[in-house]
């Protein structure tokens, strides 16, 4: 896939429009330029040059001199590059790993603001702001949580208007979605929740189908945790919950998450419906009785004190693993604790 050739001197007198990124001296690889159409490329390179930096760099594709703010760029887009929507704490990791197996490839990441952008430019991921005009991507993943937008199945339509429609192009949806709260099993075939019983759920399936109409991928997740970010960490600074401590919750680790995804986007696959999700689903006492005995924790849990309510789900997700030859590498929140052998 070729785009417009396009340099951008110093001396052009290009009129640019009002800076649109924050910028780190010496952190953006110039190739990655390439991506931002000439407005976004003028925008940079006037903010690199209110920088001094001493060192200039170069590659086979491109030129950046930063002291001259002399930009050039081929505007070829990689086989391998990849487009992240919501370079949240899962995209993260997914750039980290990606970058790993395709080290020639450049990462831009679609955000909502302005404010993690010093932080994306430090990982390697050229950060660009939701609705400014970018190039087409072959891989694509949507990570951006509904919580902010009136709109989600908008957003992922003008996501996939950036896929190229090459590689791969994956939702991240939740696995919420299943219509299942008597603690029962779940797994890739179960029935969805009828629409009109759940705003949550009616959402999250019209997103999906924006991403399946146009031969994307969904990948439904189970609930996600690290250390220090994951429902644990949100009961454990509350000491005390108003919930039924039998519900049953299904969980995946970020890193397993994200290794998941990148094997489903490796694959190139069109229209597939994936689970997330690790191998022993707990109920919410299990869960935090693993926080108290953890010595990771310094706090207690004190408590659920609910009795009613919807009971959860016990997913599995074998075909998945099965179809994309995965398995997580945290088998259980108790084995990520070394709570087992
Ligand atoms: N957390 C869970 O337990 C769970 C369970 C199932 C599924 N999921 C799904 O897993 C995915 C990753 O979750 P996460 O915890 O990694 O998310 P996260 O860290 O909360 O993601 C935040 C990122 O998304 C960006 N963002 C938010 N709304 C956006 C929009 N409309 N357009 C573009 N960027 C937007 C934010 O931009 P700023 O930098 O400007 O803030 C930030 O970069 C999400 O799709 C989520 O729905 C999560």
């Amino acid at each position: 896939m070729r785009v417009a050739t396009t340099s951008i001197p110093a001396a052009a007198g290009l009129r640019c429009p009002p800076l649109l990124l924050p910028f780190s001296p010496c952190a953006a690889s110039p190739r990655s330029l390439r991506f931002l159409r000439l407005e976004q490329r003028c925008s940079m390179s006037v903010v690199i040059a209110n920088y001094s930096c001493s060192s200039s760099s170069s590659s086979s594709s491109g030129t950046l001199n930063v002291g001259a703010v002399n930009v050039a760029s081929t505007g070829v887009v990689g086989k391998n590059d990849l487009l992240i929507v919501g370079p949240g704490v899962l995209g993260r990791i997914v750039a980290e790993k990606w970058k790993k197996e395709n080290p020639d490839c450049q990462i831009v990441g679609i955000t909502m603001t302005a404010d993690h952008h010093d932080e994306l430019i430090k990982l390697g991921v050229v950060p660009t702001l939701r609705g400014s005009p970018i190039n087409k991507f072959p891989y694509l993943i949507f990570c951006a949580p509904p919580s902010r937008t009136e709109d989600y199945p908008g957003e992922v339509r003008l996501a996939a208007s950036n896929w190229s429609g090459e590689g791969s192009f994956l939702f991240t949806s939740s696995s919420a979605v299943y219509d299942c709260s008597d603690n029962g099993f779940c797994n890739e075939d179960s029935p969805v929740v009828p629409a009109g019983k759940s705003p949550r759920t009616d959402v999250l399936l019209k997103a999906e189908n924006e991403a399946l109409a146009v031969g994307g991928c969904v990948l439904r997740l189970a609930g996600l945790y690290k250390a220090d970010r994951g429902a644990h960490t949100f009961w454990l600074g509350k000491g005390t919950v108003d919930s039924r401590p039998d519900h049953i919750v299904n969980l995946i680790h970020y890193e397993d998450a994200a290794s998941l995804a990148i094997a489903i986007m490796k694959r190139n696959l069109r229209g597939g419906i994936f689970n997330g999700c690790d191998d022993q689903p707990l109920s919410r006492q299990e869960l935090m009785d693993c926080v108290n005995r953890s010595k990771r924790y310094s706090k207690k849990f004190l408590g659920f004190t609910g009795s009613d309510g919807p009971l959860g789900k016990r997913m599995n997700n074998s075909k998945t693993r099965t179809q994309i030859g995965w398995q997580p590498k945290f088998t259980s929140f108790p084995q990520f604790l070394g709570l087992t052998d």
